[in-house]
């Protein structure tokens, strides 16, 4: 061993003792005839002490190095004069007798400390030595043991761990695949998984009965803060169960983590239907860390000289608590942001809710003040409150109220850090409809199963059926998905008629698992939940990069390694791939 003690351990203990360390350097401080350093290792930083007059040979070695070299060192631990209270090891350091040179460095193109100088694109492509820096180092850790606690938890449950391959057919999640090309069998081309779906459900059949996997999946799709085209499930799946049994079990999970990483009692979760969540907070994934319900404003805004709400088929509003002062400019800026691009509303009417029980608002033109109190009433505005108005189509109207109402969230600094919401969303519609393409999608995936009350609908209103799917929502945030999925061929048959497949598509897509099913397959269903993201709401992170030791950016490129990259003529023959590419000017 290269040390006998890491740089985060010694403390007042230890005085006296010999002690080997070893690690990166990262600060050189000169003090009259003494030189400091700091090194660092994966526990923490120790000071160390070269005395120029007691050990100048030593003292001249130490004058050579520079910042992150990597040393070995052999002293005696000593009470420091000046003591550090930031840090574990602040009451020591090492006076140092013997020191070795591990390695030279290279100046790092940025500090690396808590705070750097180095931007998001320059820390990417040097991720190893960001990695070194303390946020980042300690978001690893924190999903290590995340990730323990879990397999701990599952595996008390009963769940197995069960590896599924990564080179498989393609599955039905709505994403793009990414392909691997197989040289054994020219032509033809693997996908990666964009989850285990597929092959949870085909281990349930296995008669796995309980299973899980902390899983990699991958998906060719558009890049956010919280998706990555690489990213990791926690992939679960169990038979013999109703959605009631999963929603029991996984909240207990998620009550087991908070209180573990967080010491927190979250109780059981509340639970709202998917109608609910889109006609009180326009979103799938309420963040419901603050109130700030919608209300539907037609039965009192309609029928009057305003054109635009006449016309509108919803119009909705929010209440702002103690905004009622606000200034001209302060709305201004509020109504730029409903019509900047990201949110596309053409405008936004306002109503103050005056201290003398009056109101003031931008369509006074339009309505008495009597009309306005009936507003406030139906928000339960108070004096000193404003309400916020959008109106529109129904859907993209509750899709901007739904960014207007997070955006004031975040202004009146509702949305804190340190607070934990979860929620299950229930009863979600089986299909959705989409325009472009005049046909049904199965909103989940096409194995989900309708409500047993509803089956009898997929044939006549395909639209109203409602699924046994559910979310989980943290913060504002999708962190799992599931459902109870469909076990008996014949219900499988009428769903890929809603969704218009033919028996010839059903049977080339998911011929083995229609197969499978006609061995006895249990009812059965299950879960996955975004480990990358509950790491970022568990750490009051919104980018899931920074829990991820090598992500990618947002062109989907590895800058580091870097890839992707272009492939070799000889390996492209090799798999009898010809490149037909085109450039944007045709050559
Ligand atoms: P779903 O597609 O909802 O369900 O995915 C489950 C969870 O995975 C996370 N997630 C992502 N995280 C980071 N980057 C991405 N690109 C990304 N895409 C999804 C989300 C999401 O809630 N097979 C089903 C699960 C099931 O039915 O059991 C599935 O994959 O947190």
């Amino acid at each position: 061993m290269l040390r006998t003690h890491t740089c985060g351990e010694l403390t007042l203990n230890n005085i006296q003792q010999t002690v080997t360390l070893s690690g990166w350097i990262q600060k050189i401080r000169h003090l009259g005839g003494m030189i400091f350093i700091d090194l660092r290792d994966r526990y923490g930083i120790t000071q160390l002490a070269f005395n120029h007059e007691e050990r100048p040979e030593i003292c001249e070695k130490a004058e050579k190095l520079g910042r992150e070299w990597v040393i070995s060192v052999t002293g005696i631990v000593i009470e420091r004069y000046s003591k550090n209270k930031n840090i574990p090891t602040g009451d020591i350091e090492i006076e140092v007798h013997e020191l070795e040179i591990l390695n030279e460095a290279e100046v790092p193109p940025f500090t690396i400390e808590d705070e750097s100088d180095g931007g998001d694109e320059l820390r990417m492509k040097y991720r190893y030595l960001d990695i070194r820096r303390n946020p980042v180092k300690n978001n690893l850790v924190f999903r290590h043991k995340l990730g323990l606690e879990i397999r701990k938890y599952l595996s008390n449950n009963g769940f197995l761990e069960i590896e599924t391959p990564f080179l498989v057919n393609s599955t039905p999640e709505g994403a793009r695949d990414f392909l691997v090309p197989s040289r054994m069998n020219p032509g033809e081309f693997y996908a990666l998984p964009q989850s285990p779906q597929t092959l949870k459900q085909l281990l349930m059949i296995a008669g796995c009965d309980r299973y899980f996997q902390i899983v990699r999946c991958f998906r060719d799709e558009d890049l956010r803060a919280d998706r990555q085209p690489e990213f990791t499930q926690i992939d679960c799946e169990m038979s013999f169960i109703e959605q009631e049994d999963i929603l029991n079990l996984f909240e207990g999970l998620v009550q087991h983590i908070f209180k573990t990483f967080k010491n927190l009692e979250i109780g059981k979760l509340e639970r709202l239907s998917w109608n609910d969540a889109m006609k009180y907070y326009g979103s799938d994934k309420p963040d419901v860390r603050f109130d700030m319900r919608f209300v539907e404003l037609n039965d009192v805004l309609q029928h009057k000289d305003f054109k635009v709400f006449n016309e509108a088929e919803l119009i909705v509003g929010i209440k702002a608590e103690g905004c009622g002062n606000y200034s001209r400019k302060q709305i201004d800026n509020i109504t730029d942001f409903v019509k900047s691009p990201r949110v596309g509303a053409a405008g936004m009417v306002y109503i103050l809710c005056n201290q003398d029980g009056s109101f003031k608002s931008s369509v006074d033109k339009f309505y008495s003040q009597d009309d306005l109190r009936k507003v406030a009433e139906k928000c339960e505005a108070k004096p000193g409150d404003m309400i916020l108005i959008l109106s529109g189509k129904k859907s993209t109207t509750r899709k901007q109220m739904c960014e207007l109402r997070l955006e004031m969230g975040n202004r009146l600094e509702l949305r804190k850090a340190g607070e934990y919401k979860a929620l299950w969303i229930v009863d979600f519609p089986l299909l959705e409809w989409d325009e472009e393409t005049q046909r049904f999608y199965a909103m989940h995936h096409p194995f989900t199963a309708p409500k047993p009350e509803h089956e009898s609908w997929l044939e006549s209103r395909p639209g109203d059926v409602l699924a046994n799917a559910y979310d989980l929502v943290i913060n504002g945030s999708e962190i799992g998905g599931g459902s109870i999925r469909i076990h008996r061929p014949e219900l499988q048959k009428q769903m890929f008629k809603a969704l218009n497949f033919s028996e010839e598509q059903a049977q080339n897509q998911f011929g083995f698992l229609i197969n499978a099913f006609k061995f006895g397959a249990p009812p059965h269903g299950g879960i996955a939940f975004g480990f990358d993201r509950l790491c970022a709401v568990l750490c009051d992170s919104d980018s899931i990069r920074d829990f991820i030791a090598f992500p990618k950016n947002n062109a989907g490129r590895d800058t580091m390694l870097p890839a992707p990259t272009p492939i070799d003529n000889k390996q492209l023959e090799e798999l009898n791939i010809k490149l037909n590419l085109q450039t944007e000017n045709g050559k």
